[in-house]
């Protein structure tokens, strides 16, 4: 797995008023990258993120751009997935198809969920097979978009501070522990060499719960998981440090 996008410019910095002024600059910000991708090479591969911040978004996604892009040739990913079944209420995949892929019509053979039936290793396995065997068929090298949450505590995917899973340098999915107190401790998640992998890294943050986190994270030499998977772009309604 190449890094051709692992450069470490500083990331776009999008100040909006709103959180949901946030998911409406977050929307075109998708469609315009998914529209270049289509038109360079006939797909685009998306890696949603988790959580619950990515609803807003997802709903500009249904409500103002379901005709501004040719959503067939959207492959959707998952950055990460908590150990649970499709059907449970923190799963990932149940919220992305409630607000996004069944409202979007997107075709079931273009999504890629984690197959949380399995083992966690074995989850982490078929996943990183799963993206292989689609960069291959798909003929792209990595992932064209990776979205970004943040945790107050800067952790990113299920990539948190303080846990082995950050220093992953090899493998592209791995098994992952969420501390106390976050409900869900058993996890799979990407890694940094598969994120960073990707052409854009798009970051949704909003909150001032939130502003000394992503500040810090910010702060050159930051460790924090957020900092580490160094995204090209920050749409947030939280105000750059002057
Ligand atoms: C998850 C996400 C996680 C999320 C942050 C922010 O599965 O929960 O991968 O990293 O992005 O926890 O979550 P909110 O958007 O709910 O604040």
């Amino acid at each position: 797995m190449t890094t051709p996008h692992s450069s470490a410019a500083a990331p776009h910095y999008h100040l909006q008023a709103t959180p949901q002024a946030v998911a409406s600059a977050a929307a075109e910000h998708v469609v315009a990258a998914a529209r270049e991708a289509i038109d360079s090479k006939g797909s685009f591969l998306l890696v949603l993120a988790g959580g619950s911040t990515p609803k807003a978004l997802h709903q500009q996604l249904v409500s103002q751009h379901a005709g501004a892009v040719d959503w067939a040739k959207v492959h959707f990913f998952f950055g990460d997935e908590r150990c649970v079944p499709h059907t449970h209420e923190s799963s990932n995949k149940r919220m992305a198809f409630e607000t996004l892929l069944t409202p979007l019509r997107i075709p079931p053979v273009h999504i890629y969920p984690i197959s949380t039936h399995l083992s966690p290793q074995a989850a982490a396995d078929d996943y990183e097979a799963t993206m292989k065997i689609s960069f291959s068929s798909l003929q792209s090298p990595c992932f064209d978009m990776v979205l970004l949450g943040m945790g107050a505590d800067g952790h990113t995917l299920s990539l948190f501070p303080g846990q082995s899973e950050v220093n992953e340098a090899k493998r592209l999915c791995i098994p992952a522990i969420a501390p106390a107190p976050f409900a869900i401790p058993e996890r799979i998640t990407l890694t940094l060499p598969a994120v960073l992998s990707a052409k854009h890294r798009l970051l949704l943050v909003t909150g001032n719960d939130k502003k000394a986190t992503l500040q810090a994270a910010l702060t050159p030499g930051s460790t924090l998981p957020i900092a580490l998977a160094r995204p090209t772009s920050i749409i947030t309604d939280i105000a750059p440090a002057s």
